[in-house]
This record gives structure tokens, sequence and C-alpha cells, in this order.
């Protein structure tokens, strides 16, 4: 009925509708720009900014992320890919776990990003004491970065575990089966699975480099991966930030929260 489509000031409802849709979202980005200024403003102050990454750092690099809607969690294989990738199954069928893991988790030949390439810049001028990542790619490195504190290990590197001898991502890559060493030992690629520990090593000096951030930055991760997302309560600071396109179970700990994607921040900041 028509008299449905006009509100008690008589202004048509479609375009009261979109006016208010007009200025929601030019209040968006000027709030937006304030916020982009705050961080600014906030990384110009720090000497010991920590960057705490994901899987999201990566997928503009053209590597998918876990749990977006094209990630990996959402094709269809033959098990859930927690599955595929916990130890338990490793043990059990080495064979599919590697045809699994040389098509879907061995990311080689793509190059760093604008996040990647900023943060390692960031670590030269020496505002950024360390990049903590639950990425597996190496990136980070590849732009430069020294200080990258690997939570769930490199596809760089590949061990065999009858006699450690080192073994190259391409190795593994371009192995038929189950990849083997000279002495005939299975070559495990040094990346943590699931139901296996987290080196304590590693994971101290991200708690210790995250306990001592004037600044701490967070993105491209769902924060659902534990122990990794538990490294957040050591931040004993009031400028947490977070930039995820997805939100996250931490968005109300934050001070500033950006669900944009990080190359949009990032460069905004290079
Ligand atoms: N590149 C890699 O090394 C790689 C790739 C896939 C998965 N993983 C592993 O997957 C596990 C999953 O945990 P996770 O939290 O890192 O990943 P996740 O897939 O659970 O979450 C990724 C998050 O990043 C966000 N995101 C994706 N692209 C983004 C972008 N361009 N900008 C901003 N946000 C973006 C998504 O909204 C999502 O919330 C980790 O242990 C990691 O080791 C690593
Ligand atoms: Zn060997």
């Amino acid at each position: 009925m028509l008299l449905n489509n006009f509100s008690p000031t008589g202004c048509p409802v479609g375009v009261a509708f979109l006016a208010l849709r007009r200025y929601n979202k030019r209040k968006r980005s000027v709030m937006a720009v304030q916020q982009l200024d705050t961080l600014k403003q906030w990384i110009s102050e720090s000497e010991r900014i920590v960057f705490f990454g994901g899987a999201g750092v990566s997928t503009e690099s053209g590597i998918p992320d876990f749990r977006s809607v094209d990630g990996l969690y959402n094709q269809k294989f033959e098990y859930p890919p927690e599955q595929i990738i916990s130890h338990s199954f490793y043990c059990r069928d080495p064979e599919y776990f590697f045809r699994f893991y040389r098509e879907k988790m061995l990311p080689l030949g793509f190059e760093p990003n604008v996040t990647h390439r900023v943060l390692a810049q960031w670590e030269q001028e020496g505002k950024l004491s360390a990049v903590v990542t639950q990425n597996i790619d190496g990136l980070h490195q590849k732009a430069g970065s020294k200080n990258v504190l690997e939570l769930h290990g490199s596809v760089l590197r590949n061990y065999c575990t009858r006699c450690g001898k080192f073994h190259s991502a391409e190795f593994v890559k371009e192995s038929e089966g189950i990849p083997r060493c000279d002495c005939g030992g299975i070559v495990k690629p040094d990346v943590v699975l699931y139901e296996e520990s987290l080196n304590s090593r590693v994971m101290d000096a991200a708690a210790d480099a995250i306990y001592e951030a004037d600044l701490l930055i967070v993105g491209g991760t769902s924060l659902v991966v534990y122990p990794a997302a538990g490294l957040l309560q050591y931040y004993q600071g009031d400028r947490l930030v977070l930039i995820n396109r997805d939100p996250t179970p931490y968005d109300y700990r934050a001070e500033l929260i950006f669900h944009n994607s990080l190359g949009e921040i990032f460069s905004a900041l290079e």
C-alpha cells in the first residue's frame, strides 16, 4: 500500500533510508580516518611495536587462509583439514597427509605484500621489536624481517626423522608419495601439527616480546587457534590494535579496531 512507503514526516521511507545509509557511511569513513590518524600517531610514538599475525597477512600474497569464506576450511576434502594436519593422522596415513600438504599447505613461489614490507621497514627503523606469526610461509623473512617468531614452524625447514639431515621445501614439493631422505628416513616438515606442542623457546620469546611491547598490532588472525591466541594476555599496555576483515573473540579488548583488509591499512601507513 502506498501509505506504507511514507514516513510520518511525509518523507518517502525509501528516500529517508537511503539518506540514513549515506549518513552512516560518511560517519563510518570519518571515524575510520580518525582511527587511522590515531594509529599513525601511536606508531610514531612507539619504540617496541610487536605485530602478531596469522594467515590473513598472506592472503594478499595469494595464499588462502583457513577460515575465510574462500579459505581451506570451506573447501571439500575427504576429511576435515584439522584432522588431516594432526599428528595422529600423519602417523596413520602419511601418504594422504603429504598429498594434502604438498597441494594445500606448501606455498612456494609467493611474494611478500605491503604488510610484510612495512613491518620489515619498521624493524629496520628500530620501531618494531618482533613479528610473532602463526604463518608457516616464510614471507616475513623474505620481506627482510629478522626477528620473526614462528609459533607454528616453517615449511622452509624439513628434517629427516632418522638422521636429522636438512631438506629444502622444494625437495618436499618435488618428491612423490612420502618424502624420504637418502638414508630411507621420512622427511618431516618443521611445522606444528594439531596435537603437537609448540616450541617452548619460541613461545617464551613471543610472550616476552608482547609483554614488553608499547604497541601491539594484531592482524589477519581469527584468534581461535590456541595456545597462540592466548599470547595476547601477556600484553600490559593500553594500545592494542586489531586489524581483521572478520570480527574476532578479542574485538572487545582492542582500543582501536579496523574491520578492513591489512593491505588497505598498511598501504596507508607505508
Ligand atoms: N600463510 C600461511 O602460512 C598459512 C595459511 C593458512 C593457514 N595457516 C595456519 O592456519 C592457522 C589458522 O589460524 P589463523 O588465525 O592464522 O588463520 P584463520 O584462517 O583462522 O583466520 C584468518 C583471519 O584473517 C582474516 N583475513 C583474511 N585475509 C585478510 C586480509 N587481507 N586482511 C585482514 N584480515 C584478513 C579473516 O577474516 C580471518 O579472520 C594458523 O595456525 C596458521 O599457521 C598459515
Ligand atoms: Zn636421513
